[in-house]
């Protein structure tokens, strides 16, 4: 992690991630013989985990994006709105959503019934991260990175209100930690 954000909590380390995704990129290939899916990721937050995928399975497949919206700070508002991505044409392909975390179920659940209504052959579900204890729409993920506790997590691509998402790691968010450093960088300023 960068010396410049606060020492927040490591979960996964980079490295970690690399080669988990590695993983998931072989599971993935040897489950699609043939014609090869059409890979959306849920922006912005799974951008980093599709880009990995990406490099890692043959055929340099693109990467659409697809943007749904439903959170507000570090809670789920409920409702979830395809605002882009959403008309990408998907009529008799194998889709395979590449989602950075799924929480309350409620996102990936809108993204799958969606494409499924237009036509998608299969519509399955890659998620870098999961948090089963706070599932609210039982959603089935056919490639898991990690399971996680209930906690906030950032970095990896993940954010807090647009911030974090450039950390490597993936670390436990905690706004005591965050207000310590940021009082800790002031007194070292003005000292
Ligand atoms: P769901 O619809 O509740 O499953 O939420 C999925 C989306 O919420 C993810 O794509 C993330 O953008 C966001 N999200 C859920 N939990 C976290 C978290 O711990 N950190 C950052 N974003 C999160």
């Amino acid at each position: 992690m960068s010396t410049l954000s606060p020492p927040f909590r490591i979960l996964f380390t980079h490295d970690q991630i690399l080669r988990r995704s590695q993983e998931l990129a072989r599971a993935i290939f040897a489950a699609t013989p043939g014609e090869p899916p059409l890979l959306m990721a849920v922006i912005e937050g799974a951008r980093p985990f599709a880009r990995l995928l990406q490099k890692h399975l043959p055929g340099q497949l693109p990467v659409h994006e697809v943007r749904a919206s439903s959170y507000a700070g570090t809670r789920s508002t409920g409702a979830v709105t395809i605002t882009q991505g959403g008309d990408l044409p998907v009529r008799g392909r194998h889709v395979l959503l590449l989602e950075d975390i799924v929480d309350t179920g409620r996102t990936i659940d809108a993204l799958r019934r969606h494409f499924t209504a237009a036509g998608a052959k299969s519509c399955r579900v890659a998620s870098l991260l999961s948090k089963p204890s706070r599932r609210v729409v039982p959603v089935a993920i056919d490639y898991l990175g990690f399971e996680i506790p209930d906690e906030f997590v950032i970095g990896f691509g993940m954010d807090l209100d647009g911030r974090y998402r450039e950390l490597l790691d993936i670390v436990v968010y905690e706004a005591d930690v965050e207000r310590a450093f940021a009082a800790g960088t002031r007194h070292a300023a003005s000292g």
